[in-house]
């Protein structure tokens, strides 16, 4: 059942472009270029009325939430904040009956989302879901929501699901906006039409798996990783790292690329590899002077450029090509290597990559 592959993992991360094609589908309408959740017509009022969206996750879909944050408030000109979960339900926090609390889950059995959840609906927040697991404990808790419908997930490190609950995350913010009339339309028109090409892009991306297995076994070494990015980049670096650790069990560190100066780069030397989130984007020439800045400490940089950047390409030790994409899509786009170099590393270091140590599926205790 692992359809020839050697393992999940691997099964999952090349799943992506269908099972993002199933999480749209019946939700983006191609010819009318438009996206409709079931939820956001169902619970319109009670959506368009927020003051504020607070998202209570954990570990991976946390990540997708930090990217929800930033296409919520770009969309939809609404503030939204993202919580550890685990953090929110102890904290006694200010949740109002303004509020709508977005809870993402996988597996929809994380104790500390469910108990968060709990905690919201007391205060009186209206509660969204963004969940696979079908009949799942969170889906149950919920006032509404939106089935991620990427299919059952087996490895233990979180890959299509990500991919599918920041492709659920974009369509609610388009709509949300669409409907809140915060969104230029020509905005919207592209971002829809751009998401629903979103699977063939990363058909083009996975096409960089050989080229990333050979890279990943020069970075065997290294007990040390850095990944960084800025924007909507951020949360993708944290996610490399996260997949890195819990697979490899190389420790790794996720940063704001901007960060660095304050702290991380003292770490950088010849046996720290940094991968770098490079596209051509707003943050262009920042993130090069960062890459710069690595490169003056001999630091070892693993940098996703846009595909034809000649400037990087010169100066990073490897770079892995991406098919331009707008900036909002690009964590879709972004992560797919990322995957990829975590599974590789964890291969060649014979690690057990669907099972490792440690860790559970669903995390049904605190
Ligand atoms: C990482 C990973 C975990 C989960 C976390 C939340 O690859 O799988 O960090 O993302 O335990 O799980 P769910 O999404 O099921 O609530």
């Amino acid at each position: 059942e692992k359809g020839g592959y050697d393992h999940f993992m691997l099964k999952e991360i090349f799943e992506q472009p269908e099972c993002l094609t199933n999480c749209m589908r019946g939700r983006i309408n191609v010819e009318a270029n438009h996206v409709t959740l079931s939820a956001l017509i169902d619970y319109r009022l009670q959506l368009l009325k927020a003051k504020r969206i607070v998202i209570v996750a954990c570990g991976t879909s946390w990540h997708a939430g930090l990217i929800g944050k930033q296409l919520i408030e770009s969309f939809c000109r609404i503030p939204c904040e993202v919580e550890y979960a685990s953090e929110f339900r102890y904290r006694n926090p200010v949740v109002t009956s303004d509020d709508v609390v977005i809870a993402i889950s996988q597996s929809g059995e994380t104790a500390d989302t469910l108990a968060a959840i709990q905690l919201a609906k007391e205060k009186g927040a209206f509660i969204y879901g963004i969940c696979n697991a079908i009949g799942s404990s969170i889906p149950r808790a919920t006032d509404t929501g939106t089935y991620i419908h990427v299919g059952p997930e087996i490895g233990v490190a979180s890959t299509k699901a990500f991919t599918g609950q920041v492709t659920v995350l974009t369509m609610f913010a388009l709509a949300l906006a669409d409907a809140k009339g915060t969104i230029n339309r020509d905005e919207y028109l592209k971002v829809v039409k751009e998401l629903n090409r979103v699977p063939e892009i990363i058909k083009e991306v996975l096409k960089s798996n050989e080229k990333v297995r050979d890279l990943a076994r020069t970075f065997t070494y290294a007990h040390n990783f850095l990944y960084l990015g800025r924007g909507y980049s951020y949360p993708v670096a944290l996610e490399g790292a996260l997949k890195l650790k819990e697979i490899s069990y190389i420790h790794a560190e996720g940063y704001p690329a901007a960060e660095m100066k304050h702290g991380p780069i003292a770490l950088i030397d010849s046996d720290m590899p940094v991968v770098v989130i490079a596209t051509h984007n707003a943050m262009y020439e920042k993130v090069l002077s960062n890459i710069q800045e690595i490169k003056a400490r001999q630091g070892r940089v693993i940098a996703l450029v846009s595909k034809g950047d000649n400037t990087i390409s010169r100066i990073a030790d490897e770079v892995i090509e991406l098919p331009d994409v707008l900036e909002c899509l690009e964590p879709l786009v972004a992560t797919i290597p990322l995957q990829l170099l975590a599974y590789h590393v964890a291969v060649c270091k014979g690690k057990n990559v669907d099972q490792p140590r440690n860790l559970a599926k669903s995390v049904t205790v605190e």
